[in-house]
């Protein structure tokens, strides 16, 4: 029986081999290693795909969010409210820009930051909002304008995993003040190692951004330091990678929204012991595919013992990760979070995969439950 991988990288990658052989080589000939010519023809590609004004490269998703929120001059005492249910960056990079991560309980049917939830977290000290997209869904971003406009807060948008998704008919990435990518290997257009984008149609907030990815330093003046800044830069072996990867990444988004399909139709009829993601993935940057699923553990095990590996994104909420225990957050305050923490499993959703891969896990998930379609 042959295995059904979640990421299988070498898989993903074997077609890549000459062109990265060649760009090491390329690179390494010259001398263009870190922020160089790459690096701004990838930040000009997607300032062109989102249609946003300034787009800057950086070392990583994360990067590129503790860029913004240093940029924004938050200070000890200055609270963002943030999804508590999400990757750790969208709260951790709070507390590295000096200020605290506020939660706020998800949306059951997207996961993402409920904005009433939201609304009830805003307080004196609330400087920004920073929802985040999640396995494809989006969070309810006009909504969330309308609070942010309401109180006079920055509207950051963590879209780090949604990079070619629309949004409310735009560009993911431009419907807050600022937004972000991140292009680790696993996110819908994923590199070649830890890169990273910042996108804004601010042009102070960009300028910031440039000048803390690299020191302080304004573009272009080297050993002067005007802020305490960051080492966050991308290197241009990533942004070579990248600027390659782009040219078909509108092709590997179309697959993983068919793959998506097929699973849909497969695994609706299952529901409510498995509830898939929303359904219509038009327009949707579909990097993987979570379901909530009754019995988890013993259907990831059922699914192991045939071959097919899956994934929890991500088994415990923010407010109850061991960092956070400082702010006094108890298990039962974010119902929603936990329960998607105790029911979220992700299940294979390659490009390669084939019509009859996804059936294999769809009839082995209808076999665990005792039902056949
Ligand atoms: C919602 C979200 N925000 C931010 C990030 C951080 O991106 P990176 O891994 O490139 O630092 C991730 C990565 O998983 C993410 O899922």
């Amino acid at each position: 029986m042959s295995t059904i991988s979640f990421h299988g990288w070498s898989r993903r990658y074997a077609p890549d081999v000459e062109r990265v052989v060649e760009l090491v080589r390329e690179i390494g000939e010259s001398d263009e290693h870190i922020l160089k010519s790459r690096v701004a023809a990838l930040e000009d590609e997607v300032a062109a795909a989102t249609g946003a004004g300034h787009a800057v490269g950086c070392a990583s998703g994360t990067g590129a969010l503790t860029l913004i929120l240093s940029a924004l001059g938050l200070n000890a005492g200055d609270e963002v409210v943030t999804p508590a249910f999400s990757f750790i960056s969208s709260a951790s990079t709070i507390a590295l820009a000096g200020a605290r991560p506020v939660f706020a309980d998800v949306d059951e049917h997207t996961g993402t930051l409920d904005p009433v939830a939201a609304e009830a977290a805003v307080g004196s000290a609330t400087r920004a909002l920073l929802p985040a997209h999640l396995f494809s869904c989006a969070a309810d971003m006009a909504a969330l304008r309308r609070l942010s406009d309401a109180h006079d807060l920055r509207l950051v948008e963590d879209s780090a995993v949604s990079f070619g998704a629309t949004v409310n008919h735009k560009p993911a990435g431009t419907l807050g003040d600022a937004g972000v990518f991140s292009f680790f290997p696993g996110k819908p257009l994923g590199g070649i190692g830890d890169a990273g984008m910042v996108i804004t149609d601010d042009g102070d907030l960009a300028l910031t951004v440039r000048m803390l990815r690299n020191h302080g330093q304004r573009p272009g003046q080297r050993f002067l330091h005007e802020r305490v800044g960051f080492n966050c830069r991308m290197d241009e072996l990533s942004a070579g990678f990248l600027l390659e990867a782009l040219k078909d990444h509108a092709a590997v988004l179309e697959a993983r929204r068919e793959r998506a399909q097929w699973y849909e139709e497969r695994l609706r009829p299952l529901s409510p012991d498995v509830v898939p993601p929303p359904a219509d993935f038009a327009g949707r940057a579909v990097y993987t595919y979570v379901v909530r699923a009754t019995r988890r553990a013993e259907l990831r095990k059922h699914l192991a013992e045939r071959g097919i590996e899956t994934v929890i994104y991500y088994p415990r909420p923010l407010h109850l990760q061991p960092v956070f225990a400082h702010l006094g957050y108890r298990e039962g305050e974010f119902p929603v979070a936990e329960r998607l923490s105790r029911e979220n499993v992700a299940l294979p959703l390659r490009p390669d995969l084939s019509r009859d891969d996804i059936d294999r896990v769809a009839d082995a998930i209808h076999e665990f439950y005792g039902a056949r379609a």
